[in-house]
Order: C-alpha cells, then sequence, then structure tokens
C-alpha cells in the first residue's frame, strides 16, 4: 500500500514511488560487509570445551585480532546448529526470542578424532559428524565420509565487534574521522531525508555456507519471484526486509511483507535446510556452480561436482544458524517444524471461502452480499471489514452510523453458520481523547523514539502510535483487548486480519518504522524489524484464544509474518494486481512460503488493485480454489466483483468451482492435520513428490496438492489447449473430470474450456470428498462422503482421513478426533484407524466408493463389517475408463469396514 492519504485517488501501480525502496547498495552494513577486506579465523583448539549442550571454541581473527565463540549443538532430529557470539561484547547482542519453540534438547558430543589441524566431533546419529578445520576455519558437516556442508568456506564470517562511539567532536573542515564515518555509513546513515543514528554503531554480522553438490535452492519468502532461487552473482541479493510494497514488482529479489530465512536446497538422494535466525535487515547471496561451468570455456570445464554457495548477512544481533540435515524433504519440514512449530490446525470454516473488499459499506451492504450468495447457491464462509467499518480507524471501535449493531449484524450471519473478520492494525491513532490510547500510552505499551519520547508516525488515521509487541506485556495487554466485554460490539464469531504489520509508516523510512526507534529492554528497532507483525499476530491469536476460555481455535491473518508465524495462523500475498503475470507469480510464491513452513496463505483473488476481466477472475478463482487460503479481496477503488455481476456464464463458473472446493475441504482438512502433526505443507512443489525426477526440480505453474492432486490452474488469457508434464515415468494419472488415464512420464496436450482447469489424481491415493458442498462448512459434518480411490499399476492405494469438530481444541486436549486410513490391495479396501488416529465417532457416514483403474467387470461386491452380516453392494462398472462406482452405502467412517471386489 502507498504512503497515500484519503486524497490521493489513483491506485494504478507505477514505477513512481518505487526508488523510496532501498537497494542493497543504498546500504551501509551490506557495503561494508561486501567490500570489506576477506577476514580469516582460526579455531583456538585449547579453547574446545564439551558442554552439556554439546560443544564450545574460540576463533580467532587473524588481523584484527578479534575473539569469537562459536556454539555448536547437535539434535537428535538430525539438525545442527552454529552459533556465533563475541566474546565478551560490551553489551549483549540481540538473539531472537520466542521463534524457536520448546526446549530443544541437544546430544552431548564427543571428540572422536583430534589432530593439530582438525578435530571430528560425532554424537548418538549413526552417520553425521561435524569436523571442524583450525586455520583456516571451517566447519563441516558430513555424513558417512562425505562432507554435505561447509560452513565459511569462502571465509565470509564478519562480526562487527559493538564498539564505544568514537569521539566526532572535531571542528570543521570535517575531520579524517567524520568522512570516514560517512563513508561506512557505521553510526550513522543518511538515506533520503531519513536519518539512522545508531546507537551501537557498526553491528552487523555474516557467514557463508558451501552446499556440496547441490544445484537447486529454494524458499526465502517473500519474494514476486519463481521458485527456484535465482543467482545472485553481479546482481541483487535476495532481501529479508519486512516491507509495505503496493504493487509490487515482479520477478524481483526486494523485500515484501514478510520474511523465513530459511534456504532448503535438493538434489536426487538428498534435501538440506539452512535457517538464519535473524530478525534484522537480511541479505542473501546465492551462487551456484553449474553457472561457471557455462561460464567457462568448453575446453577448460572441469567435471567437479556442483555446489550452492549461501552468503548471509544480517546488519546486527548474532550468527545463528542451524542446518537441517534432512535426508529427504518429508524430514527436512518436520525438522523445521520441531524447531519453529508446526503450522496451526485452522478452524474448519477458515478453509471455506472467504469474500473481501475494502470496504463493505455498511451493515446493509453486509447483509446484501451475504444474501447474495444464497441466492446464487455459491457456498460461502467469511466475509471481512476492512478500515472503514472502524470509527475514524480507531481499531476495537465501529462507524456507529454505518454499524450501529454489530454484534445484530454477527448474530444475523452467525445464524447460518457464518462469520466475520474485521481488520486491527497495529497503529494507534493518536487521540487523548480515545481510552485505549490512553491506556496504552499510560501503560508505556509504545514504541518510543531515539529521544525516549513516545515515537509517531502517520498512518490510516493520521498521527499514530505503534504499539510496542515485542514486549510481553504490551502483547497480554492487547490480547486482553478482544475480550468479549472490552471489544465492544464484537461476538464469539468474530475473527480477525492484521494488515500494515511490517509495520507501515506512511512517512518513515521505505515506508516503515526507523531502525533507531527503542522497544521494550532498550532494543533497536532494527534489532527486530522483521519480528514486529509475528508478534502482533502471536498477540491477536492469544487474545481469540483467551476470549473463548481456551477452548476455541482463533482464526487471524496476518500481512507481515517470520519464521515460525504458521504457529498463528494465516498470511496471504498483499497488495497484488489484477494481471495475469500476478495470477501466474501467485502459484511460487505461495509454494515458497509452503516450503517454509507458512503453509496457511493463499494472494487476493482477482487481484487487489485494478479491476479484473471476468476471464482473469474466472481464472483466478480456478487458481486459488486449489490453494490454501481462498479470499476475494479488492482496492478500494476497484469496481464490485462479487462473483454473480458478470453474467450467468462466469457466475455458474465462479459457483461451480467455490462448490468443488467446498467438497474437497475433507481431503484439505486431512492435509492440514498433517501439516500441524507432521510438518507437511498442503501444497508441494513437484520436486517434493518426485524427488529423484530432476525435470520437477524447476517446475513451479503445477504442483501437488497433498500427495494425492497434481493441479495445473490456468494462468494465461485464452487458452485452449495446455501442456502438461505428468511426472513419474512409473506413475498412473486420473483426469478428475474426465476420469481418462495417463502413464506419468510424458507431456499430455489436453484441450481446456473456460469451465476446466487440469487436475489429476495419483494412482496409488485415496481422496475423500464430500457429496454437495451446502451453504458454508457449517453443513459440513451433515454431509455424506464419497470416496475415490486411484489404483496404481499394482492395484494398490491408500490415503487418509481426518475428522474431529471443526472449531475447539477438544481434538487436542481430550484427543476428540478420527484419523482413518483406507488402504487397498488385491480387490479389498480397508477403513480402519490410522496408528497416529484418534478415536471418536462421528456420524459422518461414507455414501459411494469409486475405484479408478479397475481392470475388469467385478462379478460381486461385497461390504464386511466386523459384527454384522456380510451384505452385497450395488456397483456400476465403466468399462471404457475402467472405473468401478460403488454407491448407496451407509457406511459410518470412524467404524471399520472393508469392500471386496470379486
Ligand atoms: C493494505 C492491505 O494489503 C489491503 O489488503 C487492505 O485492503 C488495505 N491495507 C486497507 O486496509
Amino acid at each position: 500500500m502507498t504512503a497515500k492519504t484519503e486524497s490521493v485517488t489513483s491506485v494504478v501501480p507505477n514505477d513512481e514511488g518505487k526508488e523510496k525502496f532501498k537497494k542493497s547498495d543504498d546500504v551501509a552494513f551490506y557495503r561494508r560487509q561486501i567490500q570489506g577486506p576477506k577476514l580469516t579465523h582460526q579455531v583456538l583448539l585449547d579453547t574446545l570445551v564439551l558442554t552439556e549442550g554439546g560443544a564450545r571454541f574460540e576463533l580467532l581473527q587473524a588481523v584484527t585480532k578479534a575473539r569469537l565463540l562459536l556454539s555448536l549443538s547437535a539434535h537428535k532430529s538430525d539438525f545442527v546448529r552454529i552459533l556465533v557470539d563475541e566474546v565478551q561484547p560490551i553489551k549483549p547482542r540481540y538473539r531472537v526470542p520466542d521463534v524457536i519453540v520448546g526446549e530443544q534438547r541437544s546430544e552431548p558430543l564427543r571428540v572422536e578424532e583430534q589432530t593439530e589441524d582438525v578435530v571430528t566431533l560425532s554424537w548418538s546419529s549413526r552417520c553425521y559428524r561435524v569436523r571442524v578445520w583450525r586455520i583456516p576455519f571451517r566447519l563441516e558437516i558430513l555424513c558417512d565420509q562425505n562432507v554435505l556442508v561447509t560452513f565459511n568456506y569462502e571465509d565470509k564470517l564478519r562480526f562487527e565487534s559493538l564498539q564505544h562511539p568514537p569521539s566526532l567532536s572535531c571542528e570543521p573542515p570535517r575531520c579524517f574521522l567524520q568522512l570516514q564515518e560517512e563513508q561506512t555509513g557505521s553510526w550513522k546513515e543518511t538515506f533520503k531525508e531519513f536519518v539512522d543514528v545508531k546507537a551501537n554503531g557498526p553491528s552487523s554480522v555474516g557467514a557463508d555456507l558451501r552446499l556440496h553438490g547441490f544445484n537447486h535452492a529454494f524458499g526465502l519468502p517473500e519474494h514476486a519471484d519463481g521458485l527456484q532461487l535465482r543467482e545472485t552473482r553481479g546482481g541483487e541479493p535476495y532481501r529479508l526486509y519486512n516491507l509495505d510494497v503496493f504493487a509490487y514488482d515482479l520477478n524481483s529479489r526486494l523485500g515484501l511483507y514478510g520474511s523465513v530465512p530459511l534456504v532448503l536446497a535438493h538434489k536426487a538422494d538428498r534435501t538440506l535446510g539452512v535457517f538464519w535466525l535473524n530478525a534484522s535487515e537480511t541479505y542473501v547471496h546465492l551462487e551456484y556452480s553449474s553457472t561457471n561451468l557455462q561460464e567457462a570455456p568448453p575446453v577448460k570445464r572441469k567435471r567437479t561436482p556442483p555446489y550452492t554457495d549461501v552468503h548471509w548477512l544480517s546488519e546486527s544481533g548474532v550468527v545463528d544458524c542451524t542446518v537441517l540435515l534432512g535426508p529427504g524433504p518429508r524430514q527436512i519440514f518436520k525438522q523445521y517444524a520441531e524447531l519453529t512449530g508446526y503450522q496451526a490446525l485452522p478452524p474448519l470454516f477458515a478453509l471455506g471461502y472467504h469474500q473481501s473488499r475494502w470496504n463493505y459499506r455498511d451493515e446493509a451492504d453486509v447483509k446484501a452480499v451475504d444474501a447474495g450468495f444464497d441466492l446464487h447457491q455459491i457456498p460461502y464462509d467469511v466475509i471481512w471489514l476492512d478500515i472503514e467499518h472502524t470509527d475514524g480507524k480507531k481499531y476495537f471501535t465501529w462507524d456507529p452510523d454505518l454499524f450501529p449493531d454489530p454484534v445484530g449484524l454477527q448474530r444475523h450471519l452467525q445464524t447460518k453458520g457464518r462469520k466475520m473478520v474485521v481488520i486491527s492494525d497495529p497503529h494507534i491513532k493518536v487521540d487523548p481523547f480515545w481510552s485505549l490510547y490512553d491506556d496504552a500510552k499510560k501503560g508505556e505499551h509504545f514504541i518510543k523514539d531515539r529521544e525516549g519520547q513516545v515515537y509517531q508516525g502517520s498512518c490510516w488515521p493520521g498521527e499514530s502510535s505503534y504499539l510496542d509487541f515485542s514486549s510481553p506485556r504490551t502483547r497480554a495487554w492487547y490480547s486482553r483487548r478482544f475480550s468479549l466485554k472490552k471489544y465492544k460490539g464484537s461476538t464469539t464469531s468474530l475473527f480477525v486480519w492484521n494488515d500494515m504489520n511490517e509495520p507501515s509508516v506512511f512517512d518513515g523510512p521505505e515506508q516503515t518504522m526507523p531502525k533507531d526507534a527503542v522497544h521494550h529492554g532498550g532494543w533497536e528497532h532494527r534489532d527486530l524489524h522483521n519480528l514486529y507483525g509475528f508478534y502482533q499476530h502471536m498477540a491477536t491469536v492469544e487474545g481469540l484464544i483467551t476470549r473463548s476460555g481456551g477452548a476455541e481455535r482463533p482464526f487471524v491473518l496476518s500481512g507481515s509474518f517470520f519464521a515460525g508465524s504458521q504457529r498463528f495462523g494465516a498470511v496471504w500475498t498483499g497488495d497484488n494486481v489484477a494481471t495475469w503475470e500476478y495470477l501466474k507469480i501467485s502459484i511460487p510464491m505461495i509454494l515458497s512460503l509452503s516450503l517454509a513452513g507458512v503453509a496457511f496463505c493463499g494472494a487476493d483473488v482477482g487481484g487487489f488493485v485494478q479491476d479484473p476481466e471476468p476471464e482473469l477472475l474466472v481464472r483466478w478463482y480456478q487458481a486459488a480454489a486449489l490453494q490454501p487460503f481462498f479470499r476475494g479481496h479488492s482496492a478500494k477503488e476497484t469496481k464490485r466483483r462479487e462473483p454473480w455481476l458478470f453474467g450467468e456464464e462466469v457466475t455458474a463458473v465462479i459457483r461451480s468451482v467455490i462448490q468443488q472446493r467446498y467438497t474437497l475441504l475433507p481431503f484439505w482438512y486431512t492435509l492440514f492435520h498433517h501439516a500441524h502433526t507432521c510438518g507437511l505443507p498442503p501444497v508441494r512443489p513437484l520436486w517434493v513428490e518426485f524427488p529423484i525426477e530432476e525435470s520437477t526440480f524447476t517446475v513451479d505453474d503445477c504442483y501437488m496438492i497433498g500427495g494425492a492432486l497434481l493441479a495445473c490452474p490456468v494462468t494465461e488469457p485464452g487458452i485452449q489447449e495446455v501442456q502438461v508434464s505428468l511426472p513419474g515415468p512409473e506413475e498412473v494419472w486420473y483426469d478428475i473430470h474426465s476420469r481418462q488415464v495417463y502413464g506419468g512420464g510424458g507431456t499430455l496436450r489436453l484441450p481446456v474450456t473456460l469451465e476446466s482447469v487440469p487436475v489429476f489424481q495419483r494412482g496409488g491415493s485415496v481422496v475423500c470428498r464430500s457429496v454437495g458442498s451446502g451453504t458454508c462448512t457449517a453443513d459440513f459434518q451433515r454431509l455424506p462422503l464419497e470416496i475415490t480411490v486411484a489404483l496404481d499399476s499394482q492395484g494398490e492405494a491408500e490415503g487418509e482421513l481426518y475428522v474431529d469438530d471443526g472449531h475447539s481444541f477438544c481434538y487436542r486436549d481430550r484427543k476428540a478426533f478420527s484419523l482413518r486410513r483406507f488402504s487397498m490391495q488385491a480387490g479389498c479396501l480397508l477403513c480402519r484407524a490410522a496408528s497416529r488416529g484418534g478415536s471418536s465417532h462421528c456420524g459422518t457416514m461414507v455414501q459411494s466408493v469409486t475405484i479408478l483403474g479397475v481392470k475388469k467387470q467385478p462379478s460381486s461386491v461385497t461390504v464386511y463389517i466386523p459384527g454384522e452380516e456380510d451384505t452385497p453392494a450395488s456397483f456400476e462398472y465403466v468399462e471404457s475408463h475402467s472405473v468401478l462406482t460403488v454407491y448407496n452405502l451407509k457406511l459410518r467412517v470412524t467404524v471399520d469396514w472393508e469392500i471386496h471386489i470379486c
């Protein structure tokens, strides 16, 4: 969102204002890190100590004589953490709190081998070792005899020791110190009219890792770019600095709303992760060896194994780098989730369709839109209110004229099982007559400026102050605002949207908070900038949970995020534009977020800025219905675009798309259960499911939903035919619409109409759908299921279904859930409790089972339920498509049963 006042009406994206954001060359610490001389470190072996939690030793920098302390720990679930700090900093350096969850128990290390040059450390792991080279310092992680990763391979470990400020009080003409200072920007830096005074002087850190054997790297959201990370040699590095960027540039490495400093590297036999836990402004350079090879003249080309070099640079804090060792993508997801937390299990309604715009005008407007969905028989769950619902942009209030009866409005929606979401931004209007502002001020809940005064910046309400969510006391205070008693006009069916929490400050540098603003504990904003939105999200979630006495799952959407934000709920990709390019890029953006743990994500359907043509809108609905968070949203100046405003043909397609999303909710909900318990993201790049198939590594226009569905949304106009490469030469794929069977490993040309989106079910999988979509997810529990079993080439298939009450924490606190496993083998489909499953009963019935890939007409189909008589079942066989449908079933899904096909 641009720094614009209400009077500015145009929101057409242009390049104007783009230069309000820095390039890496504008950044002093980046220049110092990149341009500074190479520094070699040596390990002081006599300082090596084995501790309870691992090992530590000192490093000596040869030229500067600076000493660093490196702590090393290895963990049972196969990750290695490397922490570097000054031996004795003149004051503590910021270490990111609250991101790493639980107590990370590390393994005792032992010295396996030691010579003058090298020490090998081992732990309970059978294959992994760490080897530390003394001069120059290198830290290698090995699997058996193979080096997987080398930390400091390129000697880029650089640590600016904290210093006492130099005395710059010399007379003009400017003295040498002043001149030097202006060049290095160590104590003061100017960008446009903004002066950043650095209380701690130079404090940046940097380090490099070589990932041996890897040629493909992913992750590092949020950037509007392709899935595979690009080589940055000679260009801009990836920037991780949370910023509010209206109509952001595409194919760019500049920072957007959120940051997750996690790189995943993949090759056929291994996946690795590198997690750089630092919340200050961060840059990442990536270099692939293969580019070297391409550039070298052919004769000189040496067949060295490939590698990827990752160089991290951060403005402050310490080096805290965890290497996740895999070996496969599934283990990486689990290791990362063990570290930073699992995706929160959303309440079921949050997986339905959300209807938003900036703004629904008033109560009558909301009711009319709600009625429109019923009239046009389009299911939806939630209607959203943007900033204008408040009284003068004071969050937690309602405009008395436009929303005189918010409780009545929510009850009206609630009777239909629907919810409302309201926006709640972190800026608080400066208004001494507003009790919330007054309370926050008196309670010292605002961020201060460098002079110690409450910081003021401009945002939607005009002059505003910003809550200091980094303070646990402020978070608790903020959380309490969501109690039904305090938040007048709220009910239990009201949920929350945290926006502008990068934080966005219209008159701040790069439209955000000055880095020299001061937080709780005296930390500068520079230390924790990328954590700000994470903390607001945390506090809001806490507020909603507390509001229900700890019983109900919250739903909170946040614009800004950091590693670990997945524990709190959903995020979206911000102010995109209604063009085909933005639709296309939404797919890799969502895949990158998913890889980095932030699995409940989506993009504004239709594009936030500008008006989509009907074809684009339809294609966007089709794509977004196959993504985790599904919300239509648009900017204030855009034309209304409720699904029924574009003629019957468009309405019919959108209706069918949303209905199909609803029928697939049992499958989506199960995938979220897997994300919540195993760290597996619901949507996955193809390489996650086909890790040895190199041709899948760079695909970012098709992806997998779970392990079962391959989705290929159409993202270009006027398309009549699509080409789809079906992975896996051994695989069998079934077109979910036509039921046509295809072998994997080839490329298909498929005719498409405006109604069709290519989706294929993988042979070997089982997918559960609701029969019918209902009007919203409240209808879900009473809808029966249909199960689609897609047989692989061996005639086998398996899959799971997760069910619980859809809204409370009883699944966690009372194990009130059921995880069912379906497995088909030798003509027999079993429904059993999964080994990790709960055993709650629910009334959901299975109405039909469709088996794809049945080679011959069966003579009979029989249902077995333990303790009951065997019963023959009705069935139909379509030979041309090898499809068997067993219907008129009345099988409880939480009871064991079998279907035998003879
Ligand atoms: C910026 C958000 O990205 C957008 O979705 C929202 O509508 C506006 N802020 C107004 O709140």
